[in-house]
């Protein structure tokens, strides 16, 4: 069975992997959608935010006559909380990452509930190519053809982006000395700490939570992905390891004898219609305990599926259990039955199901250009078959799909990440690292202090930018004392800020 990894994995789903199940869009009440909430065409209300646009430049980088091209970008706003321009008061910005900007903003409840004690704006600005922020006048079929029109779907293009429509809403809203702080998760840290790099002048400090900016070639082992997730599952018994471990070979065997493949369809409950084979069974799992893993969250979630708290300990109690003692396979399916049907409402499970309701689609290419994250190599001790990642497959992937060469040494060269210590200690400041161990992408985070106000904060039973969603009552005590961190940090840099403006220093 081809196991092999396969190349492309954004930062929330797994290319040219299925995507087996549709996610359920966390959804706000129908009533908060009202039609008298709606504002001109430019302008909605939905409950949390209005929607608003943008007319952006398409090239930030070329005077060429030609490409002086614009597009809508969207940014989504909360003004409710604002102490307005007068006071100077702060405005928080949540950095677009690859996809859709209203699902990053539902799972952004650090932001909300921060605004009321901070007083704070809230923009939330969605990343050019994704949602409804289309180039090529909202054409995603042209804004996706070729190379030509793909070419300014990039992350120097998107800071440019934000820092243009920052300055021009701070314009509008007479707020010029109102502090800026960015905010972003995954992708989105990086580009709010790259903001913050790049862009000082604009924003005071950044929060970048579970933002893997050292997640490139020759910065990390391609291993270290799957091995966080190997130790995941470890962590909660030695069993649950061994089975995970084994299945690959088991489903192998399994499908070879006669009536394999309807033993294995029968037991993973894999909907009739489904054309299935052992590659799909087995990216299907795959996909389950990466995505455990990435959001092992202390609390019931909705980011990717519905997750009870703890969804790899749930996933290895299913494993362990007694009910299924002889029964491996059985063993695997309650495990994946954990992450594809928490609900309790799937009749059965569509293997090829490849639907994208978050529109993460944009990033096949920004990983085949800039984003060459080595992810997916798998060594012996892994859960996952041995796999060995390489940059020359992702190359003819990449070659072969788009006709497109990586250049996987510029995300390096443009925002540094070598001896990233010495050099963030001498020319950073204000910006939080959070990261949790147990969160795959970690392996490429800052997890140590650089200076008083480059700060990591690490938290050992964090997962995928945990601090930032929503607080509930039943949050462990280690997760509300990392935001308590937090807001302290960024209450410090922001009246550091307002002693400056006051003494002009
Ligand atoms: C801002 O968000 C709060 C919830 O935190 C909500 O009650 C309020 O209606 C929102 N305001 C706008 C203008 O959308
Ligand atoms: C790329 O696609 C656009 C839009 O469909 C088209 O106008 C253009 O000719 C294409 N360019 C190339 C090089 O194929
Ligand atoms: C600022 O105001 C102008 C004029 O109304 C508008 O075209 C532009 O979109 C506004 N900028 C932002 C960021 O909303
Ligand atoms: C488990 O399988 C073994 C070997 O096939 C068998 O001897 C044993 O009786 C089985 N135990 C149960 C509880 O089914
Ligand atoms: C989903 O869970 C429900 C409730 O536990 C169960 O009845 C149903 O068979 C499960 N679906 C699949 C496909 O296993």
């Amino acid at each position: 069975m081809a196991i092999g990894f396969q190349f492309i994995i954004s930062l929330f789903s797994l290319f040219s992997v299925t995507i087996a199940f549709a996610p359920i869009l966390p959804r706000f009440p129908s009533s908060a959608v009202s039609a008298e909430l709606k504002h001109r065409s430019h302008c909605t209300q939905n409950g949390l935010y209005r929607t608003k646009f943008f007319t952006q430049i398409l090239d930030h980088f070329n005077f060429n006559p030609q490409s002086t091209q614009t597009f809508q970008q969207r940014y989504l706003i909360n003004d409710t909380f604002w102490g307005g321009a007068k006071k100077n008061a702060p405005i928080f910005v949540y950095t677009g990452n690859e996809g859709n900007i209203e699902w990053f903003t539902q799972n952004t409840g650090f932001m909300f509930e921060n605004a009321p004690p901070f007083q704070a704006l809230l923009v939330f600005i969605e990343h050019r190519y994704y949602g409804k922020s289309i180039p090529y006048g909202g054409n995603k079929a042209v804004a996706y053809a070729n190379t030509s029109t793909l070419g300014y779907l990039s992350s120097t293009q998107a800071l440019a982006d934000y820092a243009t429509l920052i300055i021009d809403l701070k314009k509008n809203l007479s707020a010029h000395d109102s502090p800026i702080v960015v905010f972003g998760g995954s992708y989105g840290g990086m580009l709010a700490a790259w903001f913050r790099m790049k862009y000082p002048h604009i924003a005071i400090g950044a929060l970048a939570s579970s933002a893997p900016i050292l997640h490139f070639m020759d910065l990390v082992s391609p291993d270290i992905f799957i091995s966080i997730i190997t130790q995941d599952f470890k962590s909660e018994s030695e069993n649950c390891y061994k089975v995970l471990k084994g299945s690959w070979k088991l489903i192998e065997e399994t499908a070879k004898k006669p009536g394999g493949m309807e033993l294995l369809r029968k037991t993973f409950r894999i909907c009739k219609s489904d054309d299935f084979g052992t590659d799909s069974l087995a990216s299907w799992l795959r996909t389950a305990w990466i995505y455990t893993a990435m959001t092992d969250y202390p609390t019931p979630s909705n980011f990717l599926n519905p997750l009870p708290p703890y969804p790899v300990k749930k996933m290895c109690e299913a494993i362990d259990s007694s009910v299924t003692k002889n029964n491996t396979l059985g063993k695997l399916y309650a495990a994946a039955n954990v992450y594809y049907n928490y609900t309790g409402t799937t009749t059965c499970f569509n293997l090829d199901d490849d639907s994208d309701p978050h529109d993460l689609g944009g990033w096949q290419w920004q990983a085949c250009t800039e984003m060459i994250m080595p992810v997916g190599g798998s060594n012996k001790n892994s859960i996952f078959p041995e796999y060995e990642w390489l940059y020359e497959d992702r190359e003819a992937y990449c070659d072969s799909f788009y006709n497109v060469t990586p250049r996987p040494y510029w995300i390096t060269t443009e925002f540094g990440g070598h001896a990233i210590d010495r050099v963030l200690k001498r020319f950073a400041s204000n910006i939080i690292f959070f990261n949790g161990l147990r969160d795959p992408w970690s392996g490429g985070g800052v997890l140590k202090t650089i200076s008083k106000s480059v700060v990591a904060i690490v938290a050992e039973r964090g997962a995928h930018h945990v601090d930032l969603r929503y607080s509930s009552k039943e949050d462990p005590k280690w997760l509300k004392d990392i935001r308590k961190q937090e807001v302290k940090i960024i209450a410090s840099w922001i009246s550091q800020y307002y002693r400056d403006l006051k003494t002009n220093s």
